[in-house]
């Protein structure tokens, strides 16, 4: 197979590789480890996971310096993996795979619940720690030098939920970590929590109760304000315990409800407005910030919630996939509350958004980044830089290749958007491999590529760690 569906088959084997060949200059400069986080093992025994989501998380860290780069690749230990690779079965529920299971052991299920330690989205800093995350509130952490499983980190705090986002927002100036919980229960809750630098405490800075949660990959962060999105694409707790179908499955797509986009102050808390807004779905918050007594706040959004049925293995591994990307939309919040307006910033589709993480985020910006569509019917197979003020782009991409989410890294004491480079793991089907691209991120032009020697599946989110 040589077309992007190599990038949804298992990859179990780790490697070290001390010295990744290089085409083209990698820049002395650039010193640190991009570690990337993304499912490399989608079935066990005979029984296959449902969606892209749900394969088994592994860890893949490049590190660089002197113009070098090293390779390495490893599966995360975790329950979720272990349990199910010694019953040579699923065991555990993931987002949409639920594991077969007796009508005792269902029920046994509700009362011990096993929610997934499987955290193959992102990873993070947290205390001293590095961790990868899903949207279970169970960060894993690890070594980011032998990528070795440390175990699930016990937050120091007795704050209860059972849903968060794999997409925390660290403030720039006080370097606190702010994330989001769902708490389902009887009154379920939606919870903003704060965790500061060097500390594995959450305290909550903010609960709302909502009788509906909605399904929230990622939130918006202003200077003073946290945004939730809430999508029409929601649930009804006592589903998830009773209707015994997989976790995201529970959800209802209502869009006469339309979008309502809560906003909540960060020095006490309290919700200060509703705006309410067409309905619509995301996955990514881009950025926000605040302007002129309102919160512009720009998300890539879809007309509706089945783009989570096309990133369903079936239909990633057919002819014509989900392209995967979405539309680039400004949300203008007042905050006095009321309709939001919202206006498409860009032709250019997207996803995976990143930016200049320090010059960018939660203030006026102009550059957004990410993997984009150049082929309809094609699975993501470019990478943009979108200008959010004229809309326009510029964009790379090489025959048959796949690239993922690119990462800004800026160059010492850079601090225009565009000043510094973008990494990005490339998939080469017909050479069965995948590479690290390394483009210049003001030219947007190939500047070097290392290969790694194997083709790596399509993962989701890495982190750039000095
Ligand atoms: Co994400």
């Amino acid at each position: 197979m040589t077309d992007y569906r190599r990038g949804f088959e298992d990859l179990t084997r780790e490697v070290y590789e001390p010295e990744l060949p290089v085409e083209g200059d990698w820049p002395e400069w650039l010193s640190g480890t991009l570690i990337r986080n993304g499912p490399a093992q989608f079935s066990v025994g005979d029984q296959s996971y449902n969606h892209w989501f749900d394969g088994h998380a592994m860890l893949h860290a490049f590190r660089m310096g002197g113009g070098t780069v090293s390779y390495r690749n490893r599966f995360l230990e975790t329950q979720s993996r272990t349990e199910a690779l010694a019953e040579g079965k699923i065991v555990r529920s993931e987002f949409a795979t639920d594991p077969c299971m007796s009508l005792f052991g269902r029920i046994m299920s509700v009362f011990n619940p096993k929610p997934t330690d499987n955290a193959g989205i992102n990873v993070a800093r947290l205390d001293d720690a590095y961790v990868a995350l899903t949207e279970t509130p169970i960060p894993v952490a690890f070594d980011p030098e032998t990528l070795e499983t440390v175990g699930v980190v016990d937050y120091d705090d007795d704050v209860d939920a059972q849903m968060a986002t794999a997409h925390p927002h660290v403030e720039p100036d006080t370097g606190r970590t702010l994330t989001y919980q769902v708490a389902f229960g009887r009154q379920s809750e939606y919870q903003i929590c704060s965790i500061p630098s060097g500390s594995a405490a959450r305290t909550v800075l903010s609960r709302l109760d909502v009788d509906r949660p909605s399904y929230m990959h990622s939130f918006g962060m202003t200077e003073n304000y946290v945004i939730l999105s809430e999508w029409p694409l929601v649930v009804d707790p006592l589903d998830l315990l009773l209707r015994g179908q997989p976790f995201i499955e529970n959800f209802e797509w209502q869009p006469d409800r339309g979008t309502r986009f809560r906003i909540l102050r960060k020095a006490d808390g309290a919700e200060v407005a509703t705006c309410t807004a067409d309905a619509a779905f995301a996955f990514h918050h881009v950025n926000a910030f605040e302007q002129e007594g309102e919160i512009v706040c720009d998300i890539v959004t879809y007309p509706d919630a089945s783009i989570i049925d096309e990133l369903a293995l079936d239909n990633l591994r057919s002819e014509k996939p989900s392209p995967g990307t979405g539309t680039l939309r400004r949300y203008r919040l007042p905050l006095t509350g009321g309709s939001a307006s919202a206006r498409v910033l860009s032709d250019e589709r997207l996803e995976l958004p990143r930016l200049h993480e320090a010059s960018a985020r939660a203030r006026p910006y102009d550059t957004v980044y990410g993997i984009g569509t150049r082929t309809e019917g094609n699975f993501a197979d470019q990478l943009v830089k979108v200008n959010v003020g004229s809309g326009t782009a510029q964009t790379w991409q090489a025959d048959d290749t796949y690239p993922g989410e690119p990462v800004f890294v800026p160059r010492p004491g850079g601090t225009a958007e565009d000043d510094g480079v973008l990494l990005s793991v490339v998939l080469d089907p017909a050479n069965d491999r995948s590479f690290l691209l390394l483009l210049d991120a003001t030219t947007f032009s190939e500047q070097a590529r290392a290969t790694v020697p194997h083709a790596i599946p399509f993962g989701f989110h890495g982190q750039f760690f000095e």
